[in-house]
């Protein structure tokens, strides 16, 4: 196999690429964007490991479980090389993401046939990387080390990206980037560093360049993405507010949405602009962890259980049928069973549609992992079960709700037989419905007709859009 980076006036061999994402949607974003960096090297994805010549597992730091899946996953890689090994080939490994941006050396060391370790913010570099790392196998024949790229650089990597190509009727748009926040939990800030705006005519540039290419629905992406305060041309900044509506006017693009989304930065423009422009969509994923003030405060969440049902209240106000979602965590160090209690009234008060539950997970590193009174697992998951068993009878009684209602859907793929079409009602149910393959990327009017375990079944309502 050849890795070498291509000259212009030569056709670049193709090559197949794998990459397996793990962790948050801003990484399932990243994964796309490092196969358009690497598509012009001669690298088509394909979607299994087996024959690829080049495999990036992009990886999540966020609990330990999820940065342990790696290790193993990287164990089960090895003899896929050791295979093209014997047959006179190789297939290149790369850990990209933020356990390798953590990590780094501790990945070379404990799995020494890895080629690339690169961070969150330097795959723009790829193509230099495999090119290196094809070196480095070439000069020394026998043990090598890894190409370590996790540098955080100056110039952010979209200046260097090339136009996405776009991926169907939905799709991500990264908008902003790191954190500057410090949840005492949260290795977040560690791993993706401070916190970044695209600036607003990047953004809108990406927005028609998916839409032309049949995006129907866009999300805005970011670690915090409703602290965006992207830079327009004259030395201003715009908030995410104000950029939801710039992107409102876009011809063509029917749905906006965003994630994921801190309570502290729900400004005034934001919540009017769920009232105000269509096109938002009346699903939020509005992150609490925790409905005790106390836990909350321990977190630096900066935010109280008030504040939050405030903003809940007013974005109620703007869109009746505003559904929430969210994210918890149970047994962070000092979490007492009233503590837990507070979250229950909390999450019976406010009322979830879909929610993520985690147990508290010590992160190398974070003020919490120190901090007096970790909880011990059986009462972290007790206290998760518990929790789990109500998010779980929210969401059920939603979906039960909306049988019989009528609704519109973005059909997004093919359904699970022929005539039947996957997509996603507003607030992102996954329906499936009796429809035509000419309709893919149409918004439809739908009744929903069934009920299943975590989807729906639905009638197409208007014959001639069929
Ligand atoms: N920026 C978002 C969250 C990003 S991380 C916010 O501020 O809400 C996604 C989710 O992972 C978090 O909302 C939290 O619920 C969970 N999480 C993060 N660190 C964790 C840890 N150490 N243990 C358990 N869950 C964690
Ligand atoms: Fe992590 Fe908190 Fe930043 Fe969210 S706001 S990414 S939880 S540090
Ligand atoms: Fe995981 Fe990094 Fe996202 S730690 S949740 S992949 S920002």
């Amino acid at each position: 196999m050849s890795t070498d980076s291509q000259t212009p006036d030569r056709p670049a061999p193709r090559r197949k690429l794998f990459i397996k994402t793990y962790g948050c949607q801003m990484n399932v974003y990243d994964s796309k964007r490092m196969a358009d960096v690497l598509a012009p090297q001669g690298f088509d994805t394909t979607d299994t490991p087996d024959n690829a010549d080049l495999v990036i597992l992009n990886t999540c730091h966020i609990r330990e479980k999820a940065a342990e899946k790696v290790f193993s996953d990287l164990g089960r890689l090895r003899p896929f090389k050791e295979k093209a090994k014997s047959k006179g080939g190789d297939v290149m490994i790369a850990v990209a993401g933020c356990v390798a941006q953590a990590e780094g050396a501790e990945i070379s060391a404990r799995a020494p046939f890895v080629d690339i370790v690169l961070g969150p913010q330097t795959y723009h570099r790829l193509p230099e990387l495999v090119a290196r790392a094809n070196r480095v196998q070439q000069k020394s024949n026998g043990r090598k080390t890894a190409v370590i790229d996790t540098e955080f650089p100056a110039e952010p990597k979209f200046d260097y990206l090339p136009a996405p190509r776009a991926d169907g009727p939905a799709a991500f748009l990264s908008v902003q980037e790191g954190c500057d926040k410090f949840c005492t939990f949260c290795v977040v800030p560690y791993t993706r560093g401070a916190e970044f705006s695209r600036p607003v005519a990047d953004v809108l540039r990406e927005a028609r360049g998916l839409v032309a290419g049949g995006a129907r629905e866009i999300t805005l992406l970011g670690q915090n993405v409703n602290a965006y305060h992207g830079e327009t041309g004259d030395h201003s900044t715009w908030t995410l507010g104000r950029l939801i509506r710039a992107l409102a006017e876009i011809e063509g693009l029917a749905r906006i949405r965003y994630t994921t989304s801190h309570p502290r930065d729900m400004d005034d423009d934001l919540i009017a602009a769920h009232g105000d422009v269509p096109q938002l969509m009346p699903f939020l994923h509005l992150p609490v962890q925790s409905g005790s003030d106390k836990i909350l405060a321990e977190m630096n969440r900066n935010h109280t259980r008030d504040d939050y049902r405030r903003i809940v209240d007013r974005l109620r106000e703007g869109r009746a049928d505003l559904a929430l979602s969210s994210d918890f965590i149970v047994g962070f160090p000092g979490e007492t069973d009233a503590d837990f209690r507070a979250t229950m009234d909390l999450v019976r008060d406010i009322g979830f549609v879909q929610s993520y539950s985690f147990k508290y997970s010590k992160r190398p590193g974070t003020p919490a992992a120190a901090m007096k009174g970790q909880v011990p697992d059986d009462v972290s998951t007790a206290r998760l079960g518990e929790l789990q068993a109500e998010l779980d009878r929210q969401l059920r009684s939603f979906n039960a709700a909306c049988v019989g209602k009528t609704m519109d859907v973005l059909l997004t793929n093919p359904g699970r037989h022929a005539g039947q079409m996957g997509g996603r009602s507003p607030y992102l149910q996954a329906v499936h419905v009796d429809a035509p393959a000419s309709l893919l990327g149409h918004i439809v009017p739908v009744r929903i007709t069934t009920l299943e375990s975590y989807s729906l079944g639905a009638d197409l309502l208007d014959a001639k859009a069929a």
